[in-house]
């Protein structure tokens, strides 16, 4: 099947506490993905479909020497995924799971659902302040029923902050303080400086901070699912190293049709024994990102009703956006010409 998701890329296809020694589904770019723990703790991920008759593994169970066994009619499977037994015969049929490229790093478990010949993990980007000991953070999956894409621009237009989360991280410096926008290669990346500005409620809780202060937004998406803020806050006129830092991570990564799996972590390097702090930020962020996900339900609807596409209109601080959009369409050209399906 040709999928509408780019699949030649590294996505977050889990957190490393989510998987253990029971089987967990997830669809990722369209393929039902079963992810599972083998006795030595490693990590696997195969198609969830049985070859026999493509019931689904994850209802199937898993022995305690890693055999997945099929609870449909009892084909099982070793650690490599190679069929090594069913009740009804003893010759064996030739039957082998499709494993995919995984690297887990840092609490995350990275999948690459398309050709594993170029699966390389020197592409992920640093993801080491999500355990480095100077570093304390949340990190969570919300649903998303939208189009990966909506997500993207979402999180490459920060512009947004201003309308869609008044209460909370936006006030009217963000969107009234242009970016800048560099593309290196398919990476796009952008930057707000906001100097002299009101503190935004978040950040005058979460840092202590009094108005005026200076605030950075510093975005990079890897495309096609993954997007690191780094924020510096600092009282006006300091700049760092009084500055708080705070970084987000979004793995963006296409589910079925056109949900989304909206993976985030939340880290600061301040105050990190600070509990309350912690659960304080981790609301916040659960409230901000529900208030996208409701904008971008919204939106999906919008989109899906009008297939023919009405032409949109673009202002100056699209530019990530529209750069993020440009690069995911030229890797999804790129796999479709190659006929990269699955
Ligand atoms: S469908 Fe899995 S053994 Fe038949
Ligand atoms: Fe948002």
């Amino acid at each position: 099947m040709l999928s509408s998701h780019v699949r030649n890329g590294w996505y977050l296809g889990a957190w490393s506490d989510e998987i253990g020694r029971t089987l967990t589904r997830r669809w990722i770019t369209d393929i039902p993905v079963c992810f599972y723990r083998l006795p030595d703790a490693t990590v696997t991920a195969v198609e969830d479909r049985c070859p026999h008759r493509k019931y689904p593994l994850s209802l199937g169970h898993l022995d305690d020497d890693g055999t997945l066994q099929c609870d449909y009619h009892g084909y099982r499977f070793d650690a490599g995924g190679v069929c090594v037994g069913v009740a009804e015969q003893a010759d064996l049929p030739k039957a082998t799971l499709r494993r995919f490229p995984l690297v887990e790093k840092d609490g995350a478990i990275w999948i690459w659902p398309g050709d594993p010949e170029l699966a390389d993990a020197s592409l992920l980007p640093d993801t080491s302040w999500l355990t480095d000991p100077d570093w304390t953070h949340v990190h969570g999956v919300v649903p998303l029923k939208a189009r990966h894409l909506l997500l993207v621009e979402n999180l490459l237009d920060l512009t947004h902050e201003t309308f869609l989360h008044p209460t909370s991280i936006g006030n009217a410096a963000v969107a009234a303080t242009p970016i800048d926008v560099t593309v290196d290669g398919d990476r796009v990346a952008f930057s707000r400086r906001m100097t002299g500005i009101e503190a935004p409620p978040f950040y005058e809780k979460s840092c202590g901070l009094t108005s005026p202060v200076d605030r950075w937004q510093d975005g990079e998406f890897y495309p096609p699912g993954i997007f690191i803020l780094h924020i510096r806050v600092a009282a006006t006129g300091t700049e760092e190293p009084e500055g708080f830092h705070m970084k987000v991570l979004y793995g963006m990564t296409p589910g079925l049709g056109n949900e989304t799996h909206d993976f985030y972590a939340l880290a600061r390097d301040y105050l990190i024994d600070d509990e309350e702090l912690t659960e304080f930020q981790h609301k916040q962020q659960l409230a901000v990102m529900q208030e996208d996900v409701d904008a971008l339900e919204a939106q999906e609807l919008m989109y899906a009703t009008d297939p023919g596409g009405t032409v949109e209109s673009s202002i100056r601080s699209d530019l990530a956006a529209l750069r993020g959009r440009r690069a995911l369409a030229k890797m999804l050209a790129h796999e479709q010409r190659g006929n990269v399906s699955a």
